[in-house]
């Protein structure tokens, strides 16, 4: 089998060699993100987890720091987060790091402690480690997304965990004694795999003084587009529980791609953003990606918003403006009418770039969108299909695709155009595709695994011309 072995991308998270999956442990602290992510160092495969570490000024550079947590006699280390201890609530010091994580013993799962005095650079394990055991028959129960409730009536640390087909939650005072305080589901969603890596922050409704509590949750198998996905629920949370706007039925999912699992967001971030990364990757064939010496990315940071929407409140999604300086020069191109057979973009070669359009959908076109990555028997198509208001990603001809079946695909999303426009913002670097659709209404991200000479482009229409408002096309690049 001939393998188009990825090239790294360029400005999205890799690991330094071998095999990564969720970001874990996402904290700001003094100037730095901190990016911990489950690794096995030894092999470009999943195995006994660690926790590697990273950190970034900007959340584009990224500066790889020695492992952060290994495996010891309570288990490998899986997925968590972290938090600052401003208070010394737990009695490691004020300030201390601390780390909140499950450890796996051969299929049990209990969650520990572990802290850190020096802004994550070495660590201890807390001696009294589980702080909370696995239960009896709960296969599946991890993933301690910890923060500071700041209520009114009370103050307290808070975890969300994810057992089997539903959220748990617990409160504490010093992130050692945990009190179950209340859950979400059963019944709330696909169960297709077990629920995994929770996340829950408050946000405002269009930026005013209304909230909303959104809680992310990754689904391993029954998503969308296949496999792994991210669903998201808005509703309130007292402190103790949360409780979804919606009914049980209605699922909302983050990213209608195959490639964007297990994201968290940066506790403690400054200025009020609320910032999410994810694994670029679905646990169908997360372990037969083609890959070299490192197997495993993550998405672009994500900033979250919500917005209220004809059917709900909504969670809105855009790239973060610091991608900005990733920019070359642009070519921009106005009011150009693009009739079928003809290519504006003839000529244009890119493998690592960004693409925003601002096109009107009109009556005419049957479909019309991007074709990037193109060469020879090789595409990935961008579509918008009017009459059936869905943009399309297509990567069934996209290059290496037989390492599973299930990766030649197409993935939809349901979207109206915008005062009868559609905007997309387009990401691609290297194996990332990331489609930001509508200002960040939907957003579809897949993996692809074109060769390196497929790097041509298409803007087309089919059945009739569309009018292109705009479109701005950048090549990216670190500057540093
Ligand atoms: C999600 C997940 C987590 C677990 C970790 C193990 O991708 O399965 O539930 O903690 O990965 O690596």
């Amino acid at each position: 089998m001939r393998l188009n072995q990825p090239i790294r991308p360029v400005y999205h998270f890799t690991p330094p060699a071998n095999w990564m999956n969720d970001p874990n442990g996402l904290v700001y602290y003094q100037g730095e993100y901190h990016l911990f992510y489950q690794y096995h160092p030894e092999s470009p495969v999943w195995g006994p987890m660690h926790w590697g570490h990273a950190i970034s000024h900007n959340l584009i550079n990224w500066e790889h720091l020695p492992i952060a947590l290994y495996p010891d006699e309570n288990g490998t280390i899986f997925s968590g987060s972290t938090v600052i201890d401003w208070k010394n609530t737990a009695g490691f010091g004020e300030e201390t790091m601390i780390a909140i994580f499950t450890q796996d013993q051969a299929g049990k799962q209990s969650q520990s402690l572990a802290y850190s005095r020096d802004a994550g650079r070495t660590w201890a394990k807390f001696a009294g480690n589980p702080v909370i055991s696995t239960p009896v028959n709960m296969p599946d129960f991890r993933d301690p997304k910890v923060f500071w409730y700041a209520g009114q009536a009370s103050a307290h640390w808070v975890m969300c965990l994810s057992a089997t087909d539903r959220i748990l939650f617990y409160t504490s005072m010093d992130l050692i004694h945990w009190t179950a305080s209340g859950q979400l589901g059963p019944g709330c969603g696909p169960t297709g795999g077990p629920w995994e890596t929770p996340d829950l922050f408050e946000l405002p409704v269009d930026g005013g003084r209304e909230t909303r509590w959104v809680l992310t949750v990754g689904i391993q198998s029954g998503a969308p587009a296949g496999g792994s996905g991210t669903l998201f629920f808005v509703g309130q949370f007292d402190g103790k529980t949360f409780t979804s706007d919606n009914s049980p039925d209605t699922l909302l999912w983050a990213d209608y791609g195959a490639d964007y699992y297990a994201p968290q967001s940066w506790d403690n971030q400054p200025n009020g953003r609320r910032l999410m990364i994810g694994w670029q990757n679905n646990w169908q064939y997360a372990n037969l990606i083609p890959a070299t010496t490192w197997r495993g990315a993550l998405s672009l940071p994500r900033e979250m918003t919500l917005t209220q929407t004809a059917a709900g409140i909504r969670l809105v999604q855009q790239p973060i403006p610091e991608l900005k300086d990733l920019r070359g020069e642009p070519k921009c191109w106005y009011n150009e009418t693009i009739i079928p057979g003809a290519n504006l973009l003839a000529g244009l070669q890119a493998d690592s770039f960004e693409i925003i359009a601002d096109i009107q959908v009109g009556t005419t076109a049957e479909s019309f969108g991007f074709r990037i990555r193109v060469g020879k028997g090789e595409e990935t198509t961008i579509a918008y299909i009017p009459r059936e208001q869905k943009v399309y990603l297509d990567r069934t001809h996209s290059g290496q695709n037989d390492f599973h079946f299930g990766f030649a695909s197409l993935h939809a999303a349901d979207l109206v155009p915008v005062n009868g426009n559609l905007r997309l913002h387009i990401f691609v670097d290297q194996y990332s595709v990331e489609v930001f659709a509508n200002d960040g209404q939907v957003t579809l991200s897949d993996s692809i695994f074109p060769s390196k000479e497929s790097l041509g482009f298409e803007l087309f229409s089919k059945g009739g011309a569309i009018q292109l408002n705009e479109l701005d096309f950048y090549q990216l690049q670190k500057k540093i």
